[in-house]
């Protein structure tokens, strides 16, 4: 069978985002921002780069702020053109007219049925999924990885990553096949398996290439672990009939869902930056 390109990407942003509270109260876990761009701002952008076409989000109550930092700010705009400023630095907010849509998830019942939500306008098609607050650092990018893979294998893809053996229950968890480089394939999937009892200490994170069939596969299916629709059930009801493969991505990937994750995610960054790195890097050094 011929592979369909990937030309859609579902971001779903309808989390609570309680390991964040009360910063995420009424700012979307996905507007924190790495050094000065939003975490979602770095996933739309992976995005672009891997040549995805159409960007869904699968947003909530209190998400508007993403609607808005991907819309003009006529206010800002007009006043910044008026003193004379350069608006250069909005221009990766400024999506192409109708290369955006939103779906509203009305209760965050799980990456699964926030995912499910965007059925229609992913309709018979494959498409990526990017969870924002999985920030992956690489060059090429993550996802663009993972496309150059899946245009050899087609299929499904997720992005694979070791944790210690003492993490496996926080992850997807994945029962590896055949290893070919950096591909592996996914003989099996488990959600947050209990302590001792993981097939491997092979992970999911949150980079996902999918066959649309997957809707079907989420359509009335039952709560998981954690009492949420889970992504990793319908993925694994996949396995067999459809090629599935796991990439390890060659790049360094921060959890920014947890706090910890989150500031060695800004450290990063700004350690790489001109502008702000020298004074990061001695004040860092000044405490170690
Ligand atoms: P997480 O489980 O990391 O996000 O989901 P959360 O539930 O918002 O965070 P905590 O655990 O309470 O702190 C990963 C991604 O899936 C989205 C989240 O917004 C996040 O980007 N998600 C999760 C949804 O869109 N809907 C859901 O029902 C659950």
């Amino acid at each position: 069978m011929p592979i369909k390109p990937l030309r859609k990407a579902v971001f779903p942003v309808g989390g609570l985002g309680t390991r964040f509270l009360p910063a995420t109260k009424a700012l979307p876990k996905e507007m924190l921002p790495v050094v000065d761009r939003p975490l979602i701002q770095y996933a739309v952008d992976e995005a672009l780069e891997a040549g995805i076409e159409q960007m869904i989000f699968v947003t909530g109550r209190g998400k508007s702020a993403i609607e808005d930092h991907f819309d003009i700010a006529y206010e800002l705009e007009t006043t910044m053109a008026a003193r004379g400023k350069s608006l250069e630095i909005l221009d990766a907010t400024r999506l192409k007219p109708g290369a955006v849509a939103y779906v509203r998830q009305q209760e965050p019942m799980g990456l699964g049925h926030a995912v499910w939500c965007a059925r229609d306008i992913v309709g018979d098609e494959p498409f990526a999924v990017l969870l924002a607050d999985d920030f992956m650092l690489g060059a090429p990018g993550c996802l663009k990885q993972m496309v150059k893979a899946y245009n050899q294998t087609g299929g499904n893809m997720i992005c694979a990553m070791e944790v210690a053996e003492e993490a496996t229950d926080k992850y997807g968890i994945i029962t590896p096949g055949a290893r070919d480089g950096a591909l592996t394939e996914v003989k099996g999937l488990v959600e947050k398996p209990k302590r001792g009892t993981s097939p491997s200490n092979l992970a999911v994170i949150g980079r996902y290439i999918l066959q649309p069939e997957v809707m079907r596969v989420l359509e009335g299916q039952e709560a998981g672990a954690g009492g949420e629709i889970q992504l990793t059930d319908a993925m694994a009801r996949m396995i067999g009939s459809q090629p599935f493969h796991g990439l390890t991505f060659d790049g360094v990937r921060y959890d920014c869902g947890d706090k910890a994750g989150f500031i060695q995610a800004n450290i990063a960054v700004a350690l790489t930056r001109d502008d702000i790195g020298p004074a990061v890097r001695e004040f860092v050094a000044g405490r170690c």
